[in-house]
């Protein structure tokens, strides 16, 4: 369990608040998707659970201990991909040398860096060098990594920000899959609507900067997603147009939350919303 409570933060110790007594729980294993404006403080918050930044004010804990640096347990998947891999490394060596801290041997650990690289299609890429690659593919070598360290608790910032669209919902496919086998807890920032309902457990929406929780949906869809037939859905529909209404800064509207309103899958009802941007 992670537990924020009134986690307040201002770079500088007096700059203006980033964060301002924001509160958030997320149980182990929940898929926790994090949206809201730009600037808003969504990398702040991913930094201060990630033990990089010391928060001006409030209680971070996992599992019970006060996160005070860097938990043993987790991965991060940066914004800022293209500097967080090593540019002397060959692209299998960066995904394989997290792995020394889980105790692997080097066959081991180059065989489970040669899988993950298979599972984000880079099969072909191992003997490379990140700067050898471009944007997008450094970006799925970062998120390589990360999985193949099955952490306990994986954040991502904005992780699919600049892959194609084809490659982007593999990727969205990838993680609920290594969500759904390893149950690790993950958060996961995009500014991408459709994709925080469409990933998520849970959709937590931040208002502008200073940042607190301004909404906390529950994703009502079946778990198992499919791009097609999920994103047709009715619930999807609603939710994502709440989501939208929301990190617009829309109202709060109690009891309001699609989720809790799911209806069955009316095929008719998906297929018009489906067919409607055609028209
Ligand atoms: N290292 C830093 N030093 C000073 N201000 C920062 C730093 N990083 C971010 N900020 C400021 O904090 C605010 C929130 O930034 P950030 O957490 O990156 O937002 P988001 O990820 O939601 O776009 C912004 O106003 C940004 O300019
Ligand atoms: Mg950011």
């Amino acid at each position: 369990m992670l537990q924020i409570t009134g986690l307040t933060h201002s770079y500088g110790g007096d700059g203006p608040k980033v964060l301002d007594g924001l509160d958030l729980s997320v149980p182990d294993g929940q898929l926790v998707s994090i949206v809201g404006p730009s600037g808003c403080g969504k990398s702040t918050l991913l930094r201060c659970i990630a033990g990089l930044i010391q928060p001006t004010g409030g209680r971070l804990t996992l599992d019970g201990k006060p996160i005070n640096g860097v938990p043993d347990d987790l991965a991060v998947v940066f914004q800022d991909y293209s500097r967080s891999l090593f540019p002397w490394l060959s692209v299998r060596d960066n995904v394989a040398l997290p792995l020394r801290r889980r105790g692997k041997s080097r066959s081991e650990r180059r065989a489970a860096a040669e899988q993950a690289l298979e599972s984000v299609g880079l099969h072909d890429a191992g003997r490379k060098y990140p700067w050898q690659l471009s944007g997008g593919m450094q970006q799925r070598v970062s998120i390589a990594r990360a999985l193949a360290y099955r952490p306990s608790l994986l954040l991502m910032d904005e992780p699919f920000g600049s892959v194609d669209a084809q490659t982007r919902e593999d990727l969205e496919d990838l993680v609920l899959q290594v969500h759904r086998t390893e149950k690790m807890t993950i958060l996961l920032v995009t500014h991408d609507i459709d994709e925080s309902v469409y990933v998520g457990d849970r959709v937590v929406i931040l208002n502008r900067s200073p940042a607190r929780v301004h909404a906390d949906l529950p994703v009502g869809l079946p778990s198992v997603r499919d791009q097609i037939d999920t994103r047709g859905l009715p619930e999807f529909v609603k939710l994502r147009a709440e989501v939208g209404r929301l990190v617009r800064g829309g109202a709060r509207v109690p009891g309001a939350a699609p989720a809790a309103a799911a209806q069955p899958a009316g095929v008719a009802e998906a297929e018009g919303a489906a067919a409607k941007p055609g028209h």
